[in-house]
């Protein structure tokens, strides 16, 4: 059951390859564009496998007015199948966009910002930072990627922040070194981390082991970033009597809905405003916690009797759970 969204039709009126494996689309909405935030993103409603579905994407630009909205998508084969449909679009595509959604908001006035973006993640702190530098602030992006070709808009960021960029190519041996990254940032410094979960934990390790405020450690991630390849696996949902099989490119919610599971509640879709998270009974197998509704240590201490059912996956074995028990009986575990 999705918590209403409004949407507006909006033209598809440019693509552009950005990089080996990443496409900038330009849509122009038809009720004209909404000015937005550096760090916001759209939903846009995809078609998969005939059915309608929602994707959210960082809008790229620098928030100055703009008649367009910009989103860079990288073709996923290993996907759910949204990024694939945007690719097979040409110019001249309608579609259904949301207006501009600003989570991932950036705080001016720090003493100084480091912004570190792993591949795809690029996205909104490419705004963050051209927004940064034309306010003069104090910053360096770190942006990483396992192929230089996989590296989008190096040429414009280059240009607006000269050596405040730095590179980290994995095939040539780089690495970011997240230690030696936060030493020496300034008392009152923020951080701002899009990427692969592996690379956001690392920070967020790094950034607690230096003594630093969680609150200026801010982050957007992947829904389909975990610490396991996404693979098929078999779910009973007690409470409806069923027994179903997750496909490895479909998420535990679709697999629900398309079997006429209809109490779960959902929005975001992409692991954040935890709606979707029901109750787990059992599991035998590992879950695959791919959500950043509940941080590392709510997760230790709900012991996997919770999954976030859009995102979170099972390897290696099966679960169990009661869809009836969602939100309603966690409200404890909300944090600042
Ligand atoms: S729908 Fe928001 S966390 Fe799943």
């Amino acid at each position: 059951m999705a918590v209403q969204e409004s949407w507006s039709p909006a033209l598809l009126h440019a693509i552009h390859d950005v990089a080996d494996d990443v496409r900038l689309f330009e849509f122009v909405p038809e009720d004209g564009a909404l000015p937005y935030r550096v760090g916001s993103h759209l939903d846009v409603q995809v078609m998969v496998d005939g059915k309608p579905e929602v994707r959210s994407f960082s809008l790229v630009g620098d928030g100055s007015a703009s008649t367009t909205y910009r989103i860079a998508v990288k073709n996923r084969a290993d996907g759910h199948g949204g990024s694939r449909y945007l690719w097979s679009l040409e110019p001249g595509a309608r579609l259904q966009t949301s207006a501009p959604k600003d989570m991932f908001a950036l705080a001016y006035g720090s003493p100084e910002y480091l912004l570190i973006a792993g591949g795809i993640g690029i996205t909104p702190l490419f705004g963050m930072a051209l927004a940064l530098a034309r306010k003069g602030s104090r910053l360096r992006l770190l942006y990483a990627a396992r192929q230089a070709s996989q590296l989008a808009f190096e040429d414009e960021l280059r240009a607006s922040l000269g050596d405040r960029l730095q590179i980290f190519v994995g095939e040539r041996g780089e690495r970011i070194d997240p230690a030696h990254e936060i030493e020496g940032l300034a008392d009152d410094a923020e951080l701002y981390i899009c990427g692969p979960l592996s690379l956001r934990e690392d920070f967020q390790r790094a950034w607690a082991a230096a003594g630093r405020d969680a609150s200026r450690l801010r982050f957007e991630t992947f829904a389909s970033s975990g610490r396991h390849p996404a693979e098929e696996f078999e779910v009973e949902v007690a409470n409806h009597d069923l027994r179903l099989t997750v496909a490895a490119d479909q998420s535990l919610l679709q697999a629900l809905i398309d079997n006429g599971v209809d109490d779960v509640l959902y929005d975001c879709e992409h692991g954040e405003c935890g709606l979707c998270s029901v109750k787990v009974l059992q599991c035998d197998g590992e879950i695959d916690h791919r959500d950043v509704f509940y941080s590392e240590r709510q997760h230790q201490e709900l012991g996997g009797q919770r999954i976030c059912t859009c995102v979170s996956r099972v390897v290696n074995g099966s679960l169990v759970i009661d869809t009836s028990q969602q939100l309603v009986d966690t409200g404890h575990f909300a944090e600042g």
